[in-house]
């Protein structure tokens, strides 16, 4: 297959071209064409590429470019991993909010709004290019940021497109390493918004590859087991109080400290450099690696990144729409009444069976009061968000930073509005 990665000059592509080269028997990729806007950090990163896949055997070819459409032509699948105004727009995010004692984040709060603002319309530009010149029923997968809120705005545009983000997995390899299982025999009751997620089941089937169901023979939920032998553990991978979990009976993502933990969250982004400026770091010796053209191997120090198992999630998703497998997956989907107190059209993020037809959301049982309201919140954010995002204007940019459960006070909301549209006018026509 040809394969074309829009923001294919990340310093995290080695971390997917090293899945591909592993699971080349899961998915064969002959053309793997980088994308992206910064030649010099193209050329680098597609420099490691190309050695990465000869030093493990793997026959594909890796092409750069800066050309979207020479990139998508002819490809069967699209994945997009952007960041609109790189590493510096993301520092403004994680710090503009913080006058306001609001966290800043990359996806979440008003960092994630200024995030959606900024790139929806680049999003929405690459897909036209997608449906034009790609395979007709080439599919696009999303990694790019807000996730929930681009993949709807791709979906609501009529493209063939499925939302990816790495907790889900990210939580299924660490349940089946605490629980001392083969990874394949776990699957999750994960349910929510992107980044807005809890495990309410860890399904551990008796052996691996018996059939997907919601619980009865066959398997069995080890949550209760995890949330009694490995609770400290669970803790501290997500950065809240055992007691949290305890009292929710789930496992909250990480991403829910910017609710549970926001003040002391505050506190310690007030403390410390933001996320971007150690990014930076890290990417600097990135760079440093890949243009040593001695070096054919994943650097080590890739894991500082925060994308560990994106490229499995990326395989297995691009395989089983590429073959039909049928099997289940956690995706960023239409609801489609899978949560009833949902539009019909909002993005969940649920286990899904991915198809070459698509992706179909599996059966959620009924989700309890206060996930139900914190989801309904948030998705209700998120409608608003993507509103200003496609039709500009004050008035919707502050109709949404309002609607947002961190935000709520009118006399915050507007400042944050205002710093946000200052902060990022290069990058909105309207603003
Ligand atoms: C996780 C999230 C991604 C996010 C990444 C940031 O993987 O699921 O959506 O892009 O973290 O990692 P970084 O190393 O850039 O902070
Ligand atoms: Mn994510």
């Amino acid at each position: 297959m040809k394969l074309a990665v829009v923001g294919g000059g990340s310093t995290y592509t080695p971390e997917l071209v090293d899945g591909f080269a592993r699971l080349s028997a899961t998915l064969a990729i002959e053309e793997l064409w980088l994308v992206d806007t910064n030649a010099d950090r193209l050329a680098l990163v597609a420099g490691m590429s190309q050695r990465m896949f000869e030093a493990a055997g793997h026959p594909g070819r890796v092409i750069a470019t800066t050309d979207l459409v020479a990139g998508v032509s002819d490809a069967d699948a699209v994945l997009i991993q952007l960041r609109v105004g790189g590493q510096s727009a993301r520092h403004g995010d994680e710090t503009f909010p913080h006058g306001e004692c609001c966290i800043g984040q990359e996806t979440t709060g008003p960092g994630g709004f200024a995030k959606a603002l900024r790139t929806v319309p680049v999003v929405l530009g690459i897909a036209d290019a997608v449906r034009t010149h790609a395979k007709p029923n080439a599919w696009i997968i999303d990694f790019t940021n807000p996730v929930g809120i681009v993949t709807r705005a791709l979906l609501n545009e009529g493209h063939r497109a499925v939302g990816l983000c790495n907790v889900a997995i990210g939580f299924q390899r660490r349940f089946a390493a605490l629980l001392g299982v083969d990874h394949r025999r776990v699957s999750l009751g994960h349910v929510g918004l992107n980044h807005l997620t809890w495990e309410r089941e860890v399904w551990v089937d008796d052996v691996v590859g018996s059939p997907v169901g919601s619980g009865g023979g066959g398997r069995r939920n080890a949550l209760p087991e995890l949330l009694g032998r490995h609770l400290g553990e669970l803790a501290e991978e997500i950065e809240l109080p055992a007691s949290v979990i305890s009292l929710l009976g789930n496992v909250p993502s990480y991403y829910l400290r910017y609710y549970y933990a926001h003040d002391e969250v505050l506190r310690e982004q007030l403390a410390g450099p933001s996320r971007a400026e150690a990014v930076q770091e890290v990417e600097k010796a990135l760079l440093e690696i890949y243009a040593d053209v001695s070096m054919n191997t994943k650097p080590e120090i890739l894991a500082l990144r925060g994308g560990a198992f994106y490229s499995e999630a990326a395989v297995d998703l691009l395989a089983s729409l590429a073959s039909n497998r049928g099997d289940t997956q956690v995706v960023n989907l239409r609801n489609g009444g899978a949560l009833p107190f949902l539009p019909d059209d909002h993005v969940i993020e649920v286990p899904a069976v991915v198809g070459a037809n698509g992706v179909t959301a599996l059966p959620i049982a009924p989700v309890a009061d206060d996930i139900r309201g914190l989801i309904s919140a948030v998705a209700g954010y998120e409608r608003l968000a993507l509103d200003a995002a496609i039709h500009g204007g004050r008035d919707r940019t502050l109709r949404a930073m309002l609607a947002h459960p961190l935000v709520g006070q009118f006399d915050k909301a507007e400042k944050l509005t205002d710093l946000l549209l200052a902060g990022n006018s290069q990058y909105l026509p309207w603003a």
